[in-house]
């Protein structure tokens, strides 16, 4: 049978005080507030309803649900009536059943009696509630006026729309509003003639709708329904995982038919996302299953070689052989290996393992080296703690939101919807980016302050915050005396007080005019909770690790963290990016963020893992790629990553790659890397294992196997079978046993454990012995680190300068429907959303240039150039262009530079100096990029079958 969640009809009320009523002759308590439905609902009993769902908001329309007071007038609606104390209810007697059946009849009559052929039979409300209220016959029949001839509306490729089975009852309407906050749906006419419609009559695809299924998951019939459904029929059983797409981190339930996914859908006691989705985590898994999918490992000795399919042993050997090959002749430190952000805790931490404790050295990273590692950093420097400090729904609490360098509404929309839900509640908003990104305005939101920046001068613009409020007297210097070393604040403050740090002096630089960023700074300061969330747009600059610190630094000022509603909170991008980070993925920290070099924490982990480690950090990413092109790393094990795509510089990185004698891929496509390897090792997707994923908000999530791997093994198992090939064996039976040597190993993880997920459904990290169930909210009453550190943070100009050869500045982002490098989603309907990368420019420059929308354009720095179709559009500010990068034949990274984070090397990919001019061809690199790439996957197509 298909899950059905329990629905207590209305939300929960949120009061403290209880009240005791009667509800058919049984006592209930509940919180001031609720309603009578409700109320009923925890006590066991169903009231009967259609337009009441727990996730909304009552509404009152539907009449189903009428109940009888005890010295009350009429029959009220019990989901809109809200309990008093002593009352005294009557859900079920002869005249409430009578009037029940009256009202399905009414629907019932101009609804299709085709329940046998439905896709939803079997799990409809509408269906359910004609059992309930015990109708047997429909009086009217359909001779009358109905709707049952309404055209079906097909244009979304995940739902349908089919309006002769809708009942009016709103919920798609109000769960557009209330839990997406998109407000693309509304109930067009009066009376008979009142029908759903999606924005003014158009069909979903061409409306404000993002695909996130809110609406279908609201609705109690079949009248919005998955397509899946539609063709598979409904699912048998549900399995709750985690969503392995942004660092949201939402809960699903995959609703299953055998080893097929039906369905994903979201999980109303997920703490992350309450029931949520975007379109990414609800409807694009069809990845997992693509034709594309390679299932048998493969190898070849050249890249110019054709692939050879082999079986896991000789793959493995082969990889082995290779590794210990370019040792014997290189040296111990000429190989090393990356683990993945969308891979499991589990996994990452068995990478980093093989590559210490078989490799026997650190050359390990991740891609957090190019996206957040100056949160790592920056917050470790000042706050003690390499991550954010609250949870999502802390958000709930604030009352100022200042979001710098992040999109959420694209980037983690589940959390963007809760963020819009709170400013519609009156939370005010400030923006700093360069874009007109959706928050800045959109149904029912406007940033009180939109900070639109020149990119590549964050420091600038937090030091004039800070600056105003030092010089306004806007700190809270009892909490900055009181939690922090007095003397970094003495110097902190006497430094952003200076005249050259002011919004005035800062505005040539910043392009925000003062009085703006006066306002903001008041606002930050003095509004109330006030919370900062931040995201690549701080950190993937030169001075990614200084804003960070200067984002601490404004917090640790007005006393705006170690509470619920405030706080300094990095979005974090890929599913498990904290994870990795927090699985010892960085190659001068042992998991859980200590040095290697530390004497203790090393020998702690010789004496588990049996052999003496290195006490030298290893090579970042770029070190790795200078070093293979002076000849000096030639092996690398690359796992779930796609540094040829996402790396900035990709000439520089693809001749690192060519440069390289074993490169192994282990990942569930051919990807860009995989073009240049040598040894392919198959990957399982998030729905063929199992572990853990901890998400922006550390909160460790546990992912379960919904279907075996395709190609046979777990990630992990294939990390464990190379070690145990390279001499270095690993025992491990389960996902589960690499948790508990990880909670025997990292102090913060020491009360994880799999029993505990199973219980709790999630835990945020530290989850020790002091916080048994996990820290919701970091740093409360002390910081991490004892007190709390300011830092300075001097403005220092990227290197990157327009020139009048390179005249613009390019800076990219994310958008809703594609994911990353786009390797999965791309392999779904969601690129019918966005079937290509654009570059968006402003009229004014698009006009001197002679560029219109939709024509080619070249764009040119001095590491590339690249060719795209423009998008001409007032979103970027005049001498910016943007784009996105989810596609690798864009060649986004073609253009960006090799300048970088000054503490971390994380690459500089929001500042690029170009050209942008009218074309009518390729680039270079395309057409090299489109030959490669045909060369390659001829040598997929054409590969040599392996023996069964
Ligand atoms: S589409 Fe579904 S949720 Fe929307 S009004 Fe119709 S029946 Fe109700
Ligand atoms: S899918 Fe989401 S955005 Fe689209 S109409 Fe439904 S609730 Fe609104
Ligand atoms: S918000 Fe992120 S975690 Fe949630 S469903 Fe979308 S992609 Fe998945
Ligand atoms: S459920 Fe109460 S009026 Fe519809």
């Amino acid at each position: 049978m298909a899950h059905r969640d329990c629905d207590y009809g209305t939300p929960e009320s949120g009061s403290d005080k209880l009240v005791e009523l009667e509800i058919d002759g049984f006592k209930v308590q509940v919180p001031e507030g609720t309603s009578i439905m409700r109320a009923a609902a925890t006590a066991g009993i169903q009231i009967p309803k259609l337009c009441a769902t727990d996730s909304l908001d009552p509404f009152g329309s539907c009449r189903l649900c009428l109940v009888q007071i005890e010295g009350g007038r009429g029959l009220p609606a019990s989901c809109t009536t809200p309990v008093a104390e002593g009352m005294k209810v009557c859900t079920q007697n002869e005249r409430l059943g009578q009037v029940r059946r009256g009202v399905m009849e009414l629907y019932i009559s101009d609804h299709p009696l085709d329940c046998l052929m439905c896709s939803a039979n079997g799990n409809c409300e509408l269906q359910d509630m004609a059992g309930a209220v015990g109708l047997r016959e429909v009086r009217y029949g359909y001779e009358g006026e109905n709707h049952l001839d309404a055209e079906e509306d097909k244009s979304n490729p995940y739902f349908q729309f089919d309006p002769s089975k809708c009942i009016v009852c709103s919920r798609c309407v109000r769960a557009c509003e209330e839990v997406q906050g998109t407000f693309a749906l509304t109930i067009q006419g009066r009376g008979f003639e009142s029908k759903v419609s999606p924005g003014q009559n158009e069909a979903f695809m061409d409306s404000e709708c993002v695909s996130c299924g809110a609406c279908v998951q609201a609705c109690p019939t079949a009248t919005l329904m998955e397509k899946s459904v539609i063709e598979m029929g409904q699912p048998e059983h549900s399995i709750v995982t985690t969503c392995a797409y942004c660092g949201v981190g939402c809960s699903f339930r995959a609703e299953m038919k055998g080893a097929e996914v039906v369905r994903m859908v979201p999980n109303k006691d997920g703490h992350a996302n309450h029931g949520h989705s975007c379109v990414k985590g609800r409807f694009a898994f069809g990845y997992a299953t693509h034709k594309d999918r390679i299932t048998k490992p493969m190898i070849r000795k050249q890249i110019t070689d054709p692939w050879q399919e082999v079986s896991w042993e000789e793959a493995i050997n082969y990889a082995a052989s290779e590794f210990k090959r370019i040792q014997a002749k290189y040296g111990k430190d000429s190989v090393g290996g990356l683990t993945s952000s969308r891979c499991t805790n589990e996994e990452t931490y068995v990478v980093q393992k093989l590559i210490r404790a078989a490799f026997g050295n650190n050359n390990v990273d991740t891609c957090a080296r190019v996206c957040h590692s100056p949160t790592g950093y920056g917050l470790k420097q000042t706050l003690g703690e390499s991550a954010g400090t609250q949870t999502f729904d802390s958000v709930r609490k604030s009352d100022v939101i200042l979001v710098i360098g992040a999109n959420p509404t694209d980037g983690h929309p589940v959390f963007g919807s809760a963020m819009k839900r709170r400013i519609r509640q009156g939370a005010k908003l400030i923006v700093a980016d360069p874009r007109d990104i959706d928050l800045v305005r959109t149904p029912h939101v406007e940033a009180d302050y939109h900070l639109k920046l020149k990119p590549g001068t964050n420091v600038a613009l937090v030091t004039a915050l800070a600056h105003v409020i030092v010089r306004e007297g806007l700190s809270n210097d009892a909490f900055a005396l009181a939690r922090c070393e007095p003397d970094s604040y003495e110097k902190w403050k006497n430094f952003v007080s200076e005249d050259r740090n002011s919004p005035e002096a800062m505005e040539a630089v910043t392009g925000v005019p003062a009085d703006l960023v006066r306002g903001a700074a008041r606002l930050y300061a003095t509004g109330g909770n006030a919370a900062i969330y931040y995201g690549l747009g701080v950190t993937e600059h030169s001075q990614g690790s200084t804003t960070v610190i200067g984002i601490a630094n404004l917090a640790m000022a007005t006393g705006n963290v170690g509470r619920e509603g405030v706080g300094v909170n990095p979005l974090r991008g890929q599913n498990n990016v904290q994870g990795s980070c927090d699985m010892g993925s960085f190659p001068h920290e042992l998991p859980g963020y200590r040095h290697v070099s530390d004497t203790t924490t090393r020998s702690q982990f010789e004496a588990a893992w049996g052999v003496p480690l290195s006490a030298e950090p290893g090579l970042r990413i770029p070190n790795m790629f200078s070093a293979a092109m002076d000849g000096s790393f030639m092996g690398l094990y690359c796992e779930g990553e796609d540094i040829a795509q996402s790396d900035p510089d990709t000439q520089h990185v693809l001749a690192a790659l060519r440069a390289m004698e074993c490169v192994v891929v282990q990942d569930i496509f051919l990807n860009e890397t995989a073009k240049f390897a040598h040894v392919f090792l198959p990957g399982a997707s998030f729905l063929e294992k199992s572990g853990t994923f901890t998400n922006a908000e550390r909160r460790i999530s546990p992912v379960r196997r919904v279907m075996p791997p395709l190609a046979g093994y777990e990630d992990w198992e294939v990390t464990q079978l190379l070690s145990n090939a390279l001499g270095y064996p690993m025992h491990y039976n389960s996902a589960k046993e690499i948790l508990d040597e990880i909670a025997s190993l990292v102090p913060t993880f020491s009360g994880v454990s799999w029993n505990k997920l199973e219980e709790l459904g999630s835990v945020q990290w530290p989850c020790n012995d002091e916080a048994p169930e996990g820290t919701p909210t970091m740093h409360i009453g002390t910081f991490v680190r004892g007190k709390g550190k300011f830092l300075l943070t001097e403005y220092v100009a990227t290197p990157e300068k327009t020139t009048s050869r390179f005249p613009l500045i390019l800076t990219t982002g994310r958008i809703l429907s594609q994911y990353n490098v786009g390797a999965q989603t791309r392999r779904t309907a969601n690129s019918m959303w966005h079937p290509e990368d654009l570059l968006e420019i402003h009229p004014h420059d698009a006009e001197n240039r002679g560029i219109i929308d939709g024509c080619w354009v070249g764009i040119k720095s001095r590491a590339g150039e690249t060719v795209l179709r423009a998008k001409v559009t007032e979103r970027v500010q005049p001498g910016v262009v943007y784009t996105t990068f989810h596609f690798p034949e864009s060649g986004a990274n073609v253009i960006t530079t090799d300048n970088s984070d000054w503490a971390t090397n994380c690459p500089e990919y929001k500042v690029t100096a170009v050209q942008v001019t009218k074309v009518n061809a390729p680039s270079e690199w395309q057409r090299d990029y489109e030959a490669f790439t045909e060369q390659q996957l001829g040598f997929l197509e054409n590969r040599t079958a392996g023996v069964e």
